[in-house]
């Protein structure tokens, strides 16, 4: 059976994305209603703020927040890069984007926020670069089945610890492709209770922690998932390989 339909109506596509042996395939699938406290609406409503009609913003606030290392930590994702093409979900102002055209990298990005995109076509046509970028969401990716060496994920949104995400990225991955997810936390080495408590308003009821739950949905998936730590002291930050299962 094929559940697969090309361009539903509203959807953008940029051009070259077939260029790179990617054939464009959209699943109709329905969001997942996510019960949140009163907080996580606030901090989502804050967020999506950011990412539409303060996206201009955007990158001076990356810096502020993280003191100037954001693209630093952003980039360590592509240190586990092993495979082509590269799908980027959630690329935001298109930094990465920009690192991989820049490296001559084959790669796709994905967002859900019309603001995002247009930020990072005029980023993109100052350096005299096109990169071919849809919009969409992580959770319903307009690709077919087995499209891409790897998906690329820095400082996701709240679509990470959607179990809906982890399938999608675990069907269009190769067997053997790997997802690569940078900055789904930053720590300080101390352990903060305060940080816990306001990680579980924000990303919902579970006990568990972001990590935990993006575990628990990659193995669910079918990808096999390890941590592994960078230092940037005084900061740790987390880089999650999850390879798909043949
Ligand atoms: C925190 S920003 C990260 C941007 C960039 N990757 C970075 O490292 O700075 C999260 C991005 O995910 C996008 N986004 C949010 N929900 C999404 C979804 N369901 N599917 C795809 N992108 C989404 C937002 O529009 C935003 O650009």
């Amino acid at each position: 059976m094929n559940h697969f339909q090309a361009d539903p109506p509203g959807f953008r596509v940029e051009s070259g994305v077939e260029a790179l042996g990617v054939r464009i395939a959209y699943e109709q699938m329905s969001d997942r209603a996510q019960p949140l406290s009163p907080l996580g609406r606030l901090y989502l409503w804050a967020t999506h703020r950011l990412y539409n009609e303060l996206a201009w913003s955007y990158d001076l606030a990356a810096w502020i927040v993280s003191a100037g290392r954001w693209d630093r930590w952003r980039r360590m994702a592509l240190d586990y890069v092993a495979q082509q093409p590269v799908l980027e979900v959630g690329f935001g102002t298109g930094e990465l984007l920009l690192a991989m055209a820049q490296r001559g990298w084959p790669a796709v990005g994905l967002d859900l926020s019309p603001a995002m995109q247009r930020q990072t076509t005029t980023k993109l046509r100052r350096r005299g670069l096109s990169i071919p970028r849809l919009q969409g969401r992580a959770q319903h990716l307009p690709f077919a089945n087995e499209s891409f060496g790897s998906v690329v994920s820095t400082f996701p949104a709240e679509y990470i610890v959607d179990p809906a995400s982890l399938t999608e990225f675990r069907r269009v991955l190769r067997p053997g492709g790997r997802l690569i997810i940078a900055g789904l936390i930053v720590s300080l080495d101390v352990e903060w209770p305060a940080w816990r408590w306001l990680n579980r308003q924000v990303f919902g009821a579970s006990s568990a922690s972001p990590l935990q739950r993006v575990e628990q949905h990659s193995v669910v998936a079918g990808l096999s998932m390890q941590v592994l730590w960078r230092d940037d002291p005084p900061w740790r930050v987390p880089i999650i390989l999850a390879e798909r299962v043949p």
